[in-house]
């Protein structure tokens, strides 16, 4: 179990923004499975995202690890606020009587502008104003998707994210129990640890009950990969993409992609361990943000590794993309 502000995690397992946390479907299957504690939904933009047909993923033949060259999901904020509401309202008025079986959604969201996060924040908040929501939603912005090709992933620019941390900030100053994350890109040295440390830092505030705090809750480590490639005689077949016709010669049409899974997991394992070292070495308000550790999570094994790396929580994509729920299960064997 772990407790992110507002949020209680139970079990601390959970899947992380991805393709298959997109629908309806998926997101209800997501919810009522024993072994997720929580549920994060597919990363999606105040109107909608417009998906090109070269989007796609495919899982290697020679371990679990997958490439993809997905943007954010087609499906705007809004639709996934209402399928929140329902699935919750839905298990609400299924427990007859007994204790509640709810459980967190973490909602994946990224803006171009403070304008654009600010009126995504008002529809989250509409939705937290009723008093069974305020403590089961949380938000992630997602500074780290690598298959936007006008931009670069802005985790990897600190300072260009300045301003839409600072429109998050306002918002948690405002109603301090709206628990917010980040999702980082997976970095490779110590100045972009350091970078996203002290912009962080900007955001301490004394808090006359708890003490010194930040106004970010919990920082999601990592997300895929960026620029990587695989030719298609090394991935497995029945998953190849329709459209990997226009580029036969590589796995997806977009040719690089971003890569997941085990061939992340000592890189997202070095992530988490560095954060939380770095931030251990900080004052309460740094020393006080979970971390979540995502990357390669595909055994009980490497989820325990996570957790001995300084994950507080341990989030999955790749393998519920290959098992599909049946993965939570998976991890939740005993070593
Ligand atoms: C097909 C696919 C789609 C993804 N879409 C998103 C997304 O919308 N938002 C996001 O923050 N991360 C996204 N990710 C990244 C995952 O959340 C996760 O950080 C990454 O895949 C590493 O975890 P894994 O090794 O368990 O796959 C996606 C990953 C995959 C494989």
């Amino acid at each position: 179990m772990a407790q992110i502000r507002s949020i209680n995690i139970s079990p601390a397992l959970i899947n992380t923004a991805c393709a298959w946390a997109s629908s309806y479907d998926q997101l209800k299957a997501l919810y009522s499975s024993p072994f997720t504690g929580a549920v994060t939904t597919r990363t999606s933009t105040l109107k909608g995202y417009n998906e090109s047909s070269s989007c796609g993923v495919v899982f290697t033949s020679s371990s679990t690890s997958s490439l993809n060259s997905y943007g954010y999901s087609p499906r705007p904020l809004s639709a996934y606020l209402g399928w929140v509401k329902e699935i919750v309202s839905e298990t609400i008025s299924s427990s007859n009587g007994k204790p509640l079986p709810v459980k967190p959604f973490i909602i994946s969201i990224t803006a171009c502008s403070t304008e654009e996060l600010k009126s995504m924040i008002g529809l989250i908040q509409d939705l937290r104003a009723t008093p069974t929501f305020a403590s089961l939603i949380a938000i992630e912005l997602n500074t780290s998707c690598p298959n936007v090709s006008s931009t670069s992933p802005s985790g990897y620019v600190p300072d260009s994210i300045r301003p839409l941390l600072q429109t998050l900030a306002e918002a948690h100053m405002r109603d301090k129990s709206l628990t917010i994350g980040l999702k980082l890109p997976p970095y490779t040295f110590r100045g972009q640890f350091d970078a996203m440390i002290s912009l962080l830092r900007e955001f301490n505030y004394e808090d006359g009950d708890t003490g010194r705090q930040n106004c970010f809750a919990f920082l999601t480590c990592t997300n895929t990969l960026g620029n990587s490639l695989l030719f298609p005689d090394q991935v497995t077949e029945a998953m190849t993409i329709p459209e990997a016709k226009i580029a036969p010669d590589f796995a997806v049409p977009t040719v690089t992609g971003g890569l997941a899974g085990e061939a992340i997991h000592a890189l997202s394992l070095g992530n988490v361990y560095t954060f939380r070292r770095h931030l251990d070495d900080e004052d309460d308000g740094l020393r006080g943000i979970s971390i979540i550790g995502v990357g390669g999570v595909t055994s009980p094994a490497a989820l325990s590794r996570m957790t001995k790396a300084g994950a507080s929580v341990v989030g999955v994509a790749t393998l519920l993309g290959k098992e599909g729920v049946k993965a939570f299960e998976i991890l939740s064997a005993q070593i």
